[in-house]
């Protein structure tokens, strides 16, 4: 499936005009990671969709067709994001697309604490799959952790039940890490999703080597410090030695130095525009930094 998308993503990216070093990121090979507990094998590459509404339907249909003729399958959505499970679930099936992309979402425990959420439980799985569009979610998460002990059973329940196929927990919060850890310890856990970028690397002391340990897979939210962090890369000229590893944009640079930690499965970097989306489509191509790399790169960073 991989290898045919990537294949589709190629010629129609370069019929499609994009820039060259986009559209020479295309031939190199696509960075597949292992989910531990099954082998099954993600792109290395998604995306985030929290600021995803109606209004940007058609530019957001484009940016995911696009996402899946590059090879990327990871989205991931919550039903506390506004319009954007519903908006998702819509492109999807307009593209006919859904049975190749790998859709997460979120909930709450019911009344959970979480800001802005109306539901939680087992109506908020139920109103995810309407809204999605789908009789099964590949992830399910719990948001930023707000009733994780409450919610295990039903998740066990759903994924036993084919509804589900990995469960996870998430947040994007420094504070909430060592609470992260308790629940990696104490539950049979696929998935979590954390901050980490290389402007936050907190979880590499922490979340990350016990996902190792533990064999849990990893997602990464907020790559690009919701957006401050690649605007302080700009303000700075990439360095020669990026093209050692494929890397051509600072998009590039900050999310292969997040994919190349061996804990992380996948980023999701946010981005409603499709330029942005195939920039960062290009850092799930060609050479990853190996240890080596990746302290210059901090080096590189921390000497700004
Ligand atoms: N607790 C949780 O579970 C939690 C919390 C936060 C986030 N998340 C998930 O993680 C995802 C990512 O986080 P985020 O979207 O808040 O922050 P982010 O990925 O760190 O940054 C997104 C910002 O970066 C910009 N951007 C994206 N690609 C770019 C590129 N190549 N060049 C320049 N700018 C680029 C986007 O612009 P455009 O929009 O203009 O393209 C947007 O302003 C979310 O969408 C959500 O799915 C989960």
């Amino acid at each position: 499936m991989l290898g045919r998308a990537a294949t589709a993503g190629a010629a129609d990216a370069g019929a499609a005009g994009d820039a060259g070093g986009a559209r020479r990121a295309q031939q190199l090979p696509l960075i597949t990671k292992a989910i531990p507990s099954t082998g099954e094998r993600l792109p290395a590459v998604g995306l985030g969709t929290d600021k995803f509404g109606n209004s940007e339907r058609a530019a957001i249909q484009d940016e995911i067709a696009r996402m899946q003729q590059l090879g990327g399958s990871v989205i991931d959505t919550s039903a506390d994001y506004g319009e954007s499970e519903g908006v998702v679930g819509d492109v999807l099936a307009a593209l006919g697309i859904r049975g190749r992309m790998f859709v997460a979402t979120k909930l709450v425990a019911s009344g959970g604490r979480f800001f802005g959420a109306d539901i939680g439980g087992r109506p908020s799985f139920e109103r995810s799959l309407a809204r999605l569009r789908t009789r099964r979610v590949d992830l399910l998460q719990v948001h930023n952790l707000d009733g994780v002990d409450t919610l295990m059973p039903l998740m066990q329940q759903l994924k036993r039940a084919g509804q589900i196929r990995y469960i996870g927990i998430t947040t994007s919060e420094v504070d909430q890490h060592a609470d992260m850890v308790g629940y990696m310890r104490r539950y049979p856990l696929d998935f979590v999703q954390v901050d980490y970028s290389i402007a936050n690397r907190a979880a590499a002391m922490d979340v990350l080597p016990l996902a190792r340990e533990r064999r849990i897979a990893v997602l990464i939210n907020v790559p690009f410090g919701y957006g401050s962090t690649i605007e302080q890369a700009e303000s700075r000229r990439l360095p020669a030695w990026a093209a050692d590893i494929d890397v051509t944009s600072w998009g590039q640079f900050l999310l292969k130095y997040v994919i190349s930690h061996p804990a992380v499965t996948c980023a999701i970097p946010g981005s409603t525009q499709t330029r942005h989306l195939v920039d960062n489509q290009g850092a799930a191509r060609g050479r990853l930094p190996d240890a080596a790399m990746r302290r210059r790169m901090e080096q590189f960073w921390d000497n700004a």
